[in-house]
């Protein structure tokens, strides 16, 4: 199994579908699991195109853009032959009944998950751009978060999220991923969330003394 988190947590970047389609034709006897989860953030599947390779699989949650993260609910799509070896082996009861019961009316509200997404992307680009001017490095994002580095060591970002989360704002320390040492992300809201996080993040920006580009590395 290959999974490949499209766009990527936690740095939000993303890869071609031309690419993910030509990874799942090089290994024909390997099933290609492209995870969505941030789909409604970047607008663009492999969807479409899942025919034209039989080992593809394209997951999504209902946990982000729908907000229903503690309803557990989410899907994959395959070809019908493997659905039907893989429905086999999973448990029937993988989604409760209530759950199930919400979806319709999630799926049929398209009102609130538009606005949502717009309120994200617009705070995205208003992270992005504060980062930017402050000399930050950051890593363009596609999903509803960013990843910033807030220093070269692991204790820089500790620090940094301890300082912001005294201000009301929690931010997740992301150190002990790989090659992300000093980096906390940044989840995006709503443009009242993004006035407060902007705020917090100047002022702890300020505290720290972080230069204008000093936290480039
Ligand atoms: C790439 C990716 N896939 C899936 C999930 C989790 O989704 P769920 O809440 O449906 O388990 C996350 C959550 O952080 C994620 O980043």
């Amino acid at each position: 199994l290959i999974a490949i988190a499209n766009p990527n947590n936690p740095t939000g970047c993303i890869a071609s579908t031309d690419d993910l389609l030509r990874l799942a034709a090089e290994v024909p006897s390997a099933a290609v699991l492209v995870d969505e989860a941030y789909f409604e953030f970047y607008g663009r599947s492999v969807l479409e195109r899942r025919k034209e390779c039989a080992n593809l699989f394209i997951a999504r949650t209902f946990s982000k853009a729908y907000g229903l993260a503690g309803l557990r609910l989410g899907a994959l799509v395959g070809g019908a032959d493997q659905m039907s070896v893989l429905r086999r082996m999973c448990s029937p009861y993988n989604v409760n009944g209530i759950a199930l019961a919400c979806l319709s009316e999630a799926l049929n509200d398209r009102v609130y998950v538009e606005q949502y997404v717009r309120d994200v992307l617009e705070s995205r680009a208003r992270l992005e751009r504060t980062l930017e001017n402050a000399g930050i490095t950051f890593w363009p994002s596609q999903a509803n978060f960013v990843l910033m580095k807030a220093g070269s060591t692991p204790g820089a970002a500790v620090e940094f999220a301890e300082r912001l989360r005294k201000r009301g704002v929690l931010v997740r320390d992301r150190s002990s991923d790989f090659g992300c040492e000093g980096c906390v992300r940044i989840t995006l809201g709503t443009r009242k969330h993004t006035d407060r996080l902007i705020d917090a993040l100047l002022q702890t920006l300020d505290e720290l003394q972080i230069p204008q580009g000093a936290a480039q590395s």
